[in-house]
């Protein structure tokens, strides 16, 4: 059977897209942003997932005014990065697994939650900016990715509430796949940040770092704070940090099993407008 073996959660910033890009990761500026994914780097290169289930969200790329699905399972075989305005990053295609993420729409839709099934889709900065950031600069990713598309830019957004049920019927979901794979969920987008008016440059190191706090050992009551708790604390595009949630919710201690291990946890700010968070979290069995 598959399993999940960890969870990750990362910010995602264009900006980071754009330094490995253009060659300015060395540059002291991001040298502090991508210092703390060198441990991540590493432990990534020997977990060896077979299969990343990639919680992000779309920047009105794939997606538009025109449609707006609150979950968006990416079931192809592969996926392009999309331009946006700039070219395509150079970076890798991403390659599906498409038995995994139909099984998964499957399960997760028989459980109740309704996802949008997408058979094609290009995959925007919140996607490619945390495999970059976890993977570096490979001539390939070193696995299949799942991409799972969550509104987070369109209001209405889902709750904390749903996203982390979400997370426990993707486990359910991957759990019940006849096959001996192992799987990791990571959560991605936030932290603080806002990028457009009167409160342009928001960031919140309080609101973050207790939220991650909350993440680790009270997923539970982190999933009652309301959205517009998010907005007001975390600006409005802190929203993004309830994506986390649905990672969050994978995690074998919801379901009973003991509390994961944080294997890594890195703040700092700024990179772009942003505050960059991130946190590894390992079941306990592992
Ligand atoms: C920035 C952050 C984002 O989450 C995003 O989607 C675009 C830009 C930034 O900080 O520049
Ligand atoms: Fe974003």
């Amino acid at each position: 059977m598959a399993r999940i073996t960890a969870s990750v959660y990362t910010s995602h910033v264009p900006a980071i897209g754009a330094a490995l890009d253009t060659g300015k990761a060395g540059e002291p500026y991001w040298q502090k942003v991508f210092a703390g994914y060198e441990f991540s780097k590493q432990w990534l290169r020997e977990q060896r997932p077979d299969v990343v289930f990639l919680v992000y969200n779309d920047h009105a790329t794939a997606f538009s005014l025109e449609m707006i699905p609150t979950f968006a399972i990416g079931c192809a075989a592969q996926f392009k990065p999309a331009d946006e305005g700039w070219g395509p990053r150079p970076v890798p295609e991403v390659i599906g697994h498409p038995e995994l993420a139909a099984h998964v729409a499957q399960s997760v839709i028989q459980q109740d939650f309704d996802l949008t099934i997408v058979n094609r889709m290009d995959v925007d900065h919140g996607l490619t900016v945390p495999l970059s950031l976890m993977c570096g600069q490979p001539p390939a990713w070193p696995c299949p990715v799942i991409p799972f598309a969550v509104n987070v830019v369109q209001y209405p957004v889902p709750s904390g509430r749903r996203c982390l049920n979400l997370g426990k019927a993707i486990r359910k979901a991957v759990e019940s796949f006849d096959a001996d794979l192992k799987v990791q969920v990571w959560g991605t987008g936030g932290m603080s940040h806002q990028l457009q008016g009167p409160r342009a440059g928001l960031i919140n190191r309080e609101f973050d770092n207790a939220f991650l706090d909350r993440l680790i050992a009270d997923p539970e009551g982190l999933a009652a704070m309301p959205h517009i708790d998010y907005v007001r604390e975390a600006g409005s595009e802190g929203i993004e940090l309830v994506m986390w949630l649905i990672a969050r919710g994978a995690m074998g201690d919801l379901a009973g099993a003991p509390p994961p291990k944080v294997r890594h946890r890195f703040y700092h700010v700024p990179a772009s407008n942003t505050a960059v968070g991130h946190l590894i979290l390992e079941e306990s069995n592992q």
